[in-house]
């Protein structure tokens, strides 16, 4: 492959883009929804940028069919969407709503009228409050919580929708939701995190085989995660030693049981002193460990870390918000470094190398499973032009670098089955609310007014010939 040559994706390759329900539906009080964690950690004052809440947000809940027409004229061949669990299960226990559930089936039915194949994540971090005041993900119960509502939607929408993914980023709801506290609920408890992290797990064993008892045979169960690309910022033992243990903390909690049925022995070590891991009842892991018929991957940049250097600060700021308090328990010393090079909006460096290490590492890790990119994309500070343009080149840059890396990927023979760009929409970006934009359809959060950015254009051009231009 010269670099002057288009790069043609396989002729089945999924391009698509993908969103979830707090960042873009609003209606929060609406069809009985009551409220989730998001919701309330939105409104505690000092949590989210400039007091930002998703009571509105894209009002994605009213628009849906002007979201999926657009989706549709930018020629993208699926969407993946959340479900949010307080909307169609309210309180998170109990029966479901009906109203709730139809959103979801009337939005599905719009796609795939459209031709756009819908990908549904049941948990994308929002979790009904009334489970958080009962306890949250450190309780046990809210596993079988979760099973109950994956049955349920299940059985609503598994007659349509055949692309599943239980758990979106596990890490981040429970490291940055239990642990530093940039996240919903916003705790800062480390075992809560530990425990955390093995409940999720365990929601996505059970949901898994939830979902498996009312799917039809031919529907595809998987998972997201957002494995760390952690780097030793040299090759020395001891930074070495402080990217196995991100690693461990961020990737292998969550790869361990869910691909290889138990959890590494160096996290139980690493984290000895905060917890005895008593949690873990007898069976857990291979309850956990269910086959899956693919693999979420979210990739956005690297992590560079190394060994504690005397009367260093540590960053406490792990790319989704500053905290006093570290996520990384049992490895609170761990120093993480700026990498060199160019950055997008939300300080994340731009490095395409670490997506396709990521690929190589899976395809590898789990050679049988198909994967998909759930997300990947950049936040840019984007402007409207007099004209009502809104030119974004560094976006396209970025996204060019990676599907170059996911192209190569596949080249060498790495099962890469589709590519969902974050985000259709720019939306509420969490702790940042709406200051970051991700989409590459602008939205104008006064008026709503969607209006597609250059690199729309772009990857439609990408998505409808299924090449990659030559160049940048
Ligand atoms: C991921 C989240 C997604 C979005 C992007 C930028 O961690 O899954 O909701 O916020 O980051």
């Amino acid at each position: 492959m010269t670099e002057n040559q288009p790069r043609v994706f396989p002729p089945d390759f999924l391009w698509g883009s993908a969103t979830a329900s707090y960042q873009i539906e609003g209606a929060a009080r609406e069809d009985g929804r009551t409220p989730s964690i998001w919701d309330t950690f939105s409104r505690t004052p000092g949590k989210v940028h400039a007091g930002h809440t998703g009571d509105v947000a894209c009002d994605h809940y009213h628009r849906w069919q002007d979201d999926v027409r657009l989706m549709a004229e930018l020629g993208l061949g699926a969407y993946r969407f959340s479900v949010s669990w307080s909307r169609v299960q309210p309180t998170g226990r109990g029966p479901a709503v009906q109203r709730g559930l139809d959103f979801y089936r009337s939005l599905a039915d719009g796609l795939l009228e459209r031709g756009v194949v819908p990908a549904i994540t049941l948990y994308h971090w929002d979790l009904p409050q009334d489970l958080e005041d009962a306890g949250g993900w450190p309780e046990r119960e809210t596993a079988q919580r979760f099973a109950e509502y994956a049955h349920i939607v299940g059985e609503a929408l598994g007659d349509r929708v055949t692309s599943w993914i239980t758990l979106n980023e596990p890490f981040c709801s429970a490291f940055l939701g239990y642990g530093s506290g940039v996240h919903a609920p916003g705790r800062t408890e480390s075992e809560a995190v530990l425990k955390a992290s093995h409940h999720l797990n365990l929601a996505h064993g059970l949901g898994v085989q939830a979902l498996r008892s009312v799917l039809p045979r031919n529907a595809e169960v998987g998972i997201t995660f957002n494995p760390v690309v952690a780097r030793p910022k040299t090759d020395s033992p001891g930074d070495q030693d402080a990217a196995r243990r991100i690693d461990a903390l961020q990737t292998r909690i969550f790869t361990g049981p869910v691909l290889h049925g138990g959890y590494p022995d160096d996290l139980r070590r690493d984290t000895a002193r905060a917890s005895d891991w008593s949690f873990v009842r007898d069976g857990d892991e291979a309850l956990i460990h269910q086959p899956l018929d693919f693999l979420g991957l979210n990739y956005y940049t690297p992590t560079v870390v190394s060994a504690p250097t005397e009367g260093a600060k540590i960053a406490r700021n792990d790319g989704h918000g500053s905290s006093e308090h570290s996520p990384w328990v049992g490895s609170e010393d761990v120093e993480f470094h700026l990498a060199p090079g160019e950055r997008t909006d939300m300080g994340w460096v731009i490095d395409p190398t670490g997506l396709a290490e990521l690929l190589t590492r899976f395809q590898r890790e789990v050679p049988n499973l198909p994967l998909y990119i759930t997300e990947n994309g950049a936040a840019f500070d984007d402007k409207m032009d007099a004209a009502g343009a809104v030119h974004d080149p560094d976006r396209i840059a970025y996204l060019h670098g990676h599907l170059t890396a996911v192209h190569q990927a596949i080249e060498q023979g790495v099962d890469v089955r589709g590519y969902f760009l974050w985000s259709l929409l720019d939306n509420f970006e969490w702790a940042y609310g709406y200051s970051k934009r991700f989409g590459v359809v602008h939205v104008d959060f006064d008026t709503l007014q969607r209006t597609p950015k250059a690199s729309a254009r772009w990857y439609a051009g990408v998505a409808g010939s299924g090449r990659l231009p030559a160049g940048g």
